[in-house]
């Protein structure tokens, strides 16, 4: 097996987002170094405790966890509570945190464990970009210790928030420029990809029957998650957005990825935090991000299994 790859979320817990957590924890193709929050589907002290509770749920309190930004950088926070609940990990009730979130905060964390890993290191944001654009201008001496940037983010068609965005750009665009206009390699996993990997929701019934407590909390979230979903599009199932894209990471095939120039609107009211994706290279710019076009469903289903299956 090869080196397990370093990686780093940066979350806002969030259903799809706790699954996020448990898969770079279960996959030995990966190594997680930690955890940084920022607020998003929630508030930043609720997506704090949601990812203190699932590290408390999967047994696995060492991982540093900090949180990061509390709002977006020049737009008050819109949250997504009528998806995630007031809680943001509404449906099931989760253990008390372990540990304390660490008191330096995500982007001195961030630097620390970027600038201390023996070889560059992959970032995962499944949230608004707030904290890696705030890294990338605070630490321009650690850009060529990123690997990559593998974000849940945006999409190829209609959006999921308005008819232009996705939820996790639409919140803080002006970071999603920055991030998107870094230069650093960039992987971006649409709606449009996680929306092809519904995961029924009789999945459900085959984690709580794994008699683990692990697997009864998830049954419980995926359920109240679903039920938006449900109500929302009618789907019988609920894409996890989120742990595509590390998924993705650990079973590089997983996604099928073409390579693009890809923008973000900061300006228009009308499609604030839309993706623009040059599928016809009409810019005449050169691709800046491998953006993903297909997922092989049944794989991703037999990974969230396994990843269930992995924790007591
Ligand atoms: C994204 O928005 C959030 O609600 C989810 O956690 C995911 O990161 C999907 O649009
Ligand atoms: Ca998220």
């Amino acid at each position: 097996m090869p080196t397990p790859t370093p990686i780093i979320l940066d979350c806002d817990p969030g259903h799809d987002d706790a699954l996020a957590i448990l898969l770079a924890l279960a996959r030995p193709e990966l190594r997680l170094l930690g955890i940084t929050t920022v607020a998003g589907n929630v508030g930043l002290a609720a997506t704090t405790r949601n990812a203190l509770g699932i590290l408390a749920l999967a047994g696995r309190p060492e991982i540093p966890v900090a949180s990061g930004a509390d709002r977006p950088l020049v737009r008050p926070l819109r949250t997504a509570a009528q998806v995630h609940g007031t809680s943001g990990l509404e449906g099931a009730d989760l253990p008390a945190p372990l540990a304390a979130p660490r008191p330096e905060g995500a982007i001195a964390l961030l630097a620390e464990l970027v600038r201390g890993a023996s070889e560059p290191v992959t970032l995962v944001p499944t949230g608004p970009l707030t904290n890696i654009a705030l890294f990338l201008g605070a630490h321009p001496e650690l850009r060529d210790r990123i690997a990559r940037i593998c974000l849940m983010g945006g999409s190829m068609g209609e959006g999921n928030w308005t008819a232009s965005a996705e939820f996790n750009i639409w919140v803080d665009p002006e970071a999603a420029d920055r991030v998107f206009s870094a230069g650093i390699p960039l992987t971006q996993v649409t709606i449009d990809v996680t929306h092809q990997a519904l995961v029924p929701v009789a999945e459900s019934d085959a984690w709580a029957s794994l008699g683990t407590r692990t697997g009864r909390v998830f049954a419980d979230l995926f359920r109240f998650f679903a039920g938006w979903h449900a109500r929302r599009y009618g789907w019988d199932g609920s894409p996890i957005h989120d742990a595509v894209a590390v998924a993705h990471l650990a079973l590089p095939g997983l996604v099928t990825t073409e390579d693009y120039r890809v923008q973000v609107e900061t300006h228009s009211e009308l499609t604030l935090g839309r993706t623009v994706i040059d599928r016809e290279r009409l810019s005449g710019e050169p691709p800046n991000v491998s953006v993903s076009v297909g997922i092989d469903r049944a794989r991703f289903l037999d990974v969230v299994r396994e990843t269930l299956a992995a924790f007591p």
